[in-house]
């Protein structure tokens, strides 16, 4: 089968920075990864890149190209033509929450899985009962399907998150990038949309990336960690072999951002394996 996602030598500079350089990644289906870095280092603009929310720098031959499940998001600085069915398997979550606060909550799942095209469609309440009762059962499995009929302004921001999981749910996505989810959320928020989406990958098999500049949730919840520096991928294996000490040899005094503080312990994951873990 092919990658989740594929990326192959991809750059992007903005002027003269080099937001990513030459990062070559595969990702298969049903893996879960977890993407760290300290602020600046290139987590946002690579997952912006694998979504074709912007394009890679125009480099030599076959480089600069994304697949995800076989289909080309793009290539060589330019959008593949099978990018809107590329990401129609690609669902995203972001650190701010980007759902219509006016809209309702049950919405905002339908509305998010359909597509830009029938926003108004959504807007106008114009969903049919299967369509209902399929993103009512994605809010139910990510646990608010009680707050379903409220706008969306009107949820915390850790149950926001989970309506842009449960929309990533509804939409069918095979693979989700989830780009610092938990970056503004309290720690007890931050657990329940980490177990959330965890579950979620593990329950329907879709392959997922989180971003996290804290380091202490990567290890508890991820078995394969990549680590960002300055652009590079500096670090692609088991979370297992990542502690303070390996922490400080990859990012020298830039590392103290990247652990939180010894007395903070990273609540274990729900149906917790190795957990517990926090860097010491
Ligand atoms: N739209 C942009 N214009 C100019 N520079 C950018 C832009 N987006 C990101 N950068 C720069 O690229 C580098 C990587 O940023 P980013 O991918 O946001 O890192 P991270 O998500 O790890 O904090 C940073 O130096 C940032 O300032
Ligand atoms: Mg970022």
């Amino acid at each position: 089968m092919a990658a989740a996602l594929q990326l192959d030598r991809v750059s992007k500079t903005y002027g003269q920075m080099r937001a990513v350089e030459n990062v070559s990644l595969t990702i298969q289906p049903g893996e879960r990864v977890a993407l760290i870095g300290a602020s600046g280092s290139g987590k946002s603009t690579l997952i912006r890149l694998a979504s074709g929310l912007i394009l890679a720098d125009r480099n030599g031959a076959g480089s600069g190209a994304v697949h995800s499940f076989g289909v080309k998001v793009q290539e060589g600085g330019k959008l593949s033509s099978e990018v809107r069915s590329a990401r129609r398997h690609i669902g995203l979550v972001f650190q701010q929450f980007a759902l219509s606060g006016r809209l309702s909550v049950l919405t905002n799942v339908l509305v998010g899985a359909l597509g830009r095209m029938n926003a108004l469609r959504g807007t106008l309440g114009l969903f049919n009962a299967d369509e209902r009762r399929t993103a009512y059962a994605a809010l139910a499995e990510v646990g608010i399907a009680q707050h379903a009929a409220k706008r969306a302004r009107e949820l915390s921001g850790g149950q926001q998150q989970r309506v842009a999981i449960a929309r990533a749910l509804v939409q069918g996505a095979k693979l989700v990038l989830a780009d610092e989810p938990i970056a503004s959320l309290d720690p007890k928020s931050a657990k329940r949309v980490m177990d959330t989406l965890v579950t979620m990958s593990r329950d329907h098999g879709i392959a997922l990336v989180v971003s996290l500049h804290q380091v202490d949730y990567a290890t508890a919840y991820f078995d394969r960690v990549v680590a960002m520096n300055a652009g590079k991928v500096v670090f692609d294996g088991p979370a297992s072999q990542i502690n303070a000490a390996f922490l400080t040899e990859l990012y020298g005094a830039s590392a103290e951002e990247l652990i939180l503080p010894s007395q903070f312990v990273v609540p274990a994951p729900a149906d917790a394996a190795p957990s517990t873990q926090t860097v010491s």
